[in-house]
């Protein structure tokens, strides 16, 4: 049975205190530990948590601890807190790559009585409802209670509404890759292609009915997130680099496409793309989401 007292590492950030509220809310005792004792004691009061600024104390007698740092520092905490948990005790990470994460973990279970497991939450701190969002799990293995143990932490997620979907970790990895990396990366480029034709974006704006405006409103949204983190997700992800390969040649197709004014090329392009799309679930609806989004855009202006 999942034990209730629950500390979460890296407790201050964004993510963790969405899980200490969260998890709070589900009846644990949270503690939360983080570096900075100023920001940590800010967020704990907000949520009426503990904190601890000691790392050992803040493992040593949790039942679940949740690690919650930057991606790069991830892999390195677990090592640090696997040997000081308790037996039977469990440990899970949410950071947003998996491969090297899901190696330390599988090294975490073999050589002490712990229970491990990894999960990426697909929503950033800015949640409000947890309906329909998916969370990404990773099975990773334990002692003689583990299924009992993570399937009692697998049906708090669903009782509120979570999808959860398992997945291994280079499934995820390279369809991270894709659903994360490529809009991140489209979208930055976006802004940095604006900006280097010097027009400001509220002058663009003027000039705009409903494409433009949802696009930048979409990649505003994105470039005000974590720098860091979506600056590992492309580069620390070995796939990202593979599909930046895939991504020049298509450019450079385009570009002659246009610059050739073939408009053959054009079409075979845009009808490859529209029979790809077809295949989508949204595909039928999304012109109408589209406007709903539109109805909110030009009602707030
Ligand atoms: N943000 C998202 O949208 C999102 C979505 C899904 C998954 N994730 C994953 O969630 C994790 C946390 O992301 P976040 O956005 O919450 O980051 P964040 O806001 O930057 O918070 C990081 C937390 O970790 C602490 N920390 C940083 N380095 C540390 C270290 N070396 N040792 C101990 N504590 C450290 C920070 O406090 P101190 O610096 O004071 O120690 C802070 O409490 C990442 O692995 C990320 O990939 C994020």
């Amino acid at each position: 049975m999942l034990g209730k007292n629950f500390t979460i590492i890296g407790g201050s950030g964004g993510m963790g205190r969405v899980f200490g509220k969260y998890f709070k809310q589900h009846g644990f005792d949270i503690t939360l530990f983080a570096r900075d004792e100023k920001k940590l004691k800010i967020v704990a009061k907000d949520l009426g948590v503990k904190f601890e600024l000691d790392l050992k104390k803040s493992v040593e007698n949790a039942d679940i601890v949740m690690v919650s740092v930057p991606i790069h520092s991830t892999s390195k905490m677990i090592k640090k807190i696997t040997p000081l948990m308790k037996k039977n005790s469990l440990i899970f990470d949410i950071t947003s790559l998996k491969q090297e994460v899901y190696k330390i973990l599988s090294d975490g279970h073999k050589n002490y009585p712990i229970n491990c497991l990894s999960i990426h939450p697909m929503f950033g701190p800015g949640i409000k409802n947890m309906k329909n969002y998916v969370i990404l799990l990773l099975k990773i293995g334990g002692t003689e209670q583990y299924d009992e143990i993570i399937n009692e932490l697998i049906d708090i997620f669903r009782s509120d509404g979570f999808i959860v979907a398992e997945t291994t970790p280079n499934t995820h990895d390279s369809r991270i890759a894709l659903t994360l990396g490529v809009p991140h990366m489209l979208n930055i480029l976006f802004l940095n292609l604006l900006k280097r034709t010097k027009e400001p974006l509220n002058e663009l704006t003027r000039f705009t009915g409903t494409t433009f405006l949802l696009q930048k409103v979409l990649a505003e949204s994105i470039i005000q997130s974590e720098m860091e983190m979506f600056g590992e997700i492309q580069i620390e992800n070995a796939e990202f680099h593979e599909i930046l390969d895939i991504f020049e040649d298509l450019i450079k197709e385009y570009k002659n496409t246009i610059k050739n004014k073939d408009l053959k090329g054009f079409t075979k392009l845009f009808s490859e793309a529209l029979e790809y799309s077809k295949e989508d679930n949204h595909f039928k609806n999304s012109y109408e989401y589209f406007y709903e989004f539109m109805k909110i855009l030009k009602e707030k202006k």
